[in-house]
């Protein structure tokens, strides 16, 4: 496996590569669990050159402490890639991937107006910039994304479709921990008793994927119900309960009128922000 952290030395390596095979990327932020290693292995089953990168983007923090706390293991990870069958790690620093200090802004057409947008403010502008920054450099056939983000992942179709890049955005299915919750590079930061607690957040989901099949009570009531679930564990305090649109991502106050539906939550497990969320139709 290759591993490059100058931008000199990826395109090198990239030139290397057979004229017109089918790149395969995976943008990461390190830290890495079997979640993104589910991404790679997808990946690997379209094409061998699976192309991996690992920076963990300051434009996409709005919170300087989690900037600082947020893990980096970059020998581990390369061990694991290695262990799956990537083809290269592109790690690069800071200065590799914004140059210039000039901030671009970005079109999400709206998608970032209810979910983690309003609760973490520039947060998806600064996804726009590295992923497209990323795409620029690594050029892929496609890329794999997670739908753990599920919010991110419909950011980045619509980019994609809007600024015409060439490059098919492939999902990949949310990978839990046995007892359901969702692999994360944050929940290594959780103590034992929150990590104890944090199973009830997809639990909750479950059970009210099932009751919005039933149809008893209304989205705005379906939500409250989940709030009270999750905040009934002292360890944990939702930030926001949401049922959105599948494709427009705007709140849902019915059940008509909606050809999919998406239950997303954010909960704190302090200072341990959680996302999770599940279709619900
Ligand atoms: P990061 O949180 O490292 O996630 C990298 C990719 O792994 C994303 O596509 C994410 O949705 C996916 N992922 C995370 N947890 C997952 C899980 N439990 N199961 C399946 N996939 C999972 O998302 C980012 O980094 C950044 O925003 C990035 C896109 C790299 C831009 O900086």
């Amino acid at each position: 496996m290759i591993i490059c952290s100058k931008l000199a030395d990826f395109e090198r390596a990239m030139c290397q590569l057979p004229k017109d095979c089918e790149i395969g990327f995976v943008p990461t932020m390190g830290a890495l669990h079997n979640g993104h290693v589910s991404l790679v292995k997808k990946a690997l089953k379209r094409t061998k050159y699976v192309i991996v990168s690992i920076f963990v983007n300051p434009t996409q923090f709005n919170n300087p402490m989690d900037l600082e706390k947020y893990p980096r293991t970059l020998e581990e990870d390369c061990n694991k890639l290695e262990q799956a069958g990537a083809y290269l790690v592109f790690a690069p620093g800071t200065h590799e991937i914004y140059p210039d200090t000039h901030s671009k802004q970005f079109d999400l057409g709206g998608l970032d107006k209810y979910g983690e947008g309003p609760s973490r403010p520039g947060h998806f502008n600064g996804v726009a910039q590295v992923v497209t920054r990323l795409f620029d450099i690594v050029k892929p056939t496609f890329a794999v994304f997670g739908q753990k983000d599920f919010q991110q992942l419909a950011i980045i179709k619509h980019l994609v479709q809007s600024l015409g890049y060439n490059t098919q955005i492939v999902t990949g299915n949310t990978v839990r921990e046995k007892d359901g919750l969702a692999m994360s590079s944050r929940n290594m930061l959780l103590t034992k008793e929150q990590r104890e607690a944090a199973p009830l957040i997809y639990k909750t989901l479950r059970k009210a994927s099932a009751m919005a099949a039933q149809n008893l009570c209304s989205p705005n009531e379906l939500c409250k119900w989940v709030i009270e679930q999750i905040d009934s564990n002292p360890l944990l305090e939702t930030e926001y309960a949401q049922i959105l649109d599948g494709s427009s991502l705007v709140l849902a106050t019915s059940w008509q009128g909606h050809k999919e539906l998406q239950l997303c939550v954010a909960v704190n497990a302090k200072p341990v922000r959680l996302i999770d969320n599940i279709k619900i139709k």
